[in-house]
């Protein structure tokens, strides 16, 4: 079975489940009121929207530890899928994202809804109440792993592995933040370190890892699982880089060239400072970090890592990540049917488009 397809089946159920829990808070947020429906709305429209890779993973664990996928693991997905929500609220901020998911970012939506009704400063109020939704999507996300139905032992393991890896997130979104304000220039194996904990692990192997808990699985096995996890998270992050410099901004649903405007340390920038010289070099320098770069000015880039073979040489260490990972989805001691799904899901995240 292709991951596409797994994940499709996985996906409704989880927007079912998203759904009811969401309702299920209605009634205590309307005592606080005003803003209580407003942001149960707007979270559910926006974490509706996403790809939900990460719950669908949690149930693909939960299988692959010899399970059915049990309501454990679903609402556990449903966690995974709201605390995603709150992370990428909060990142399109520090990113100065306008867009997501094929819609103003949540704090675009708050200050587009400050201009209509004439409020002052709508930049600061958006900025602010995207701050407390993307919280709120975070503490509802706990409430929801707090809540898992089934044994307590393995519930409380996986929500301990939960809270200690979004710690871990939290410093890889401040080492890529410092990497993109400092002109201090990264190795590749610090920025696929940084890849690592701001995507890779929390993305791919922890809900693995939750998911073979919930489902009875052996402890002996998470570190390959972890190891595979990371490993199809790296490429998954080097394919989300290039498609925020060659992608189309309808279809990722997110801006084009933004990593460039605020200066992130990609397999690319660093490629691109290696490969350049002279005049070119120059250009490069004066459009990386800045927010105002124009359309020409990534453009620029964008023919420079083609012309440069820069693009080339980031495909070439995503393929050499990508066999890494076949090797690992191999040598896992699981059923074929998992086996396929896993090897499919790596050849998605190695040619996705959006
Ligand atoms: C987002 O990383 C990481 C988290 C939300 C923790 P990026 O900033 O690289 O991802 P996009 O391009 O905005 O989706
Ligand atoms: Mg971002
Ligand atoms: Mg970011």
């Amino acid at each position: 079975m292709t991951f596409d397809r797994y994940s499709r089946k996985t996906k409704d159920r989880l927007r079912d489940d998203l759904d009811r829990f969401l309702s299920g808070k209605k009634k205590d947020v309307t005592r606080p009121r005003a803003w209580g429906g407003d942001v149960l709305r707007r979270l559910g429209t926006f974490t509706r929207k996403g790809k939900m890779i990460r719950g669908g993973l949690v149930s693909l664990g939960c299988e692959m530890a010899g399970g059915k996928i049990s309501p454990a693991a679903v609402r556990a997905g449903t966690a995974f899928e709201l605390i995603q929500s709150g992370l990428l609220i909060h990142d399109d901020i520090m990113d100065r994202d306008a867009r997501r998911r094929g819609a103003p970012s949540i704090h675009e939506q708050y200050a587009l809804l400050a201009k209509s009704s004439g409020g002052s400063d709508a930049a600061h109020f958006g900025t602010s109440m995207a701050i407390c939704a993307g919280e709120i999507a975070i503490f509802l996300a706990f409430e929801a792993l707090a809540g898992l139905p089934g044994p307590a032992k393995s519930a409380a393991a996986v929500q301990k592995l939960f809270a200690a890896e979004f710690g871990l997130v939290g410093l890889g979104q401040m080492r890529d933040i410092e990497a993109g304000t400092s002109r201090h220039v990264l190795s590749e194996r610090d920025v696929l370190d940084i890849y690592r904990y701001k995507t890779a692990r929390y993305s791919f192997s922890l809900p693995l890892a939750a998911g073979w808990i919930l489902g009875g699985g052996r402890d002996s096995d998470l570190p390959s699982l972890q190891r595979l996890g990371e490993d199809l998270g790296l490429v998954f992050q080097i394919k989300d880089d290039e498609l925020g410099l060659f992608g189309n901004a309808r279809t990722i649903g997110k801006p084009v060239g933004s990593d460039v405007r605020q200066g992130k340390k990609t397999l690319f920038s660093l490629r691109l400072l290696d490969k350049a010289a002279g005049p070119e070099r120059d250009r490069l320098e004066a459009v990386f970090g800045r927010p105002d770069a124009s359309d020409a000015d990534i453009c620029f880039v964008r023919d420079l890592a083609e012309r440069l073979g820069v693009r080339e040489d980031v495909q070439r260490v995503m393929a050499r990540l990508g066999r890494r990972a076949a090797a690992e989805v191999r040598a896992l001691r699981i059923g074929e049917k998992h086996r396929e799904i896993l090897q499919s899901l790596l050849d998605y995240s190695l040619s996705r488009r959006s």
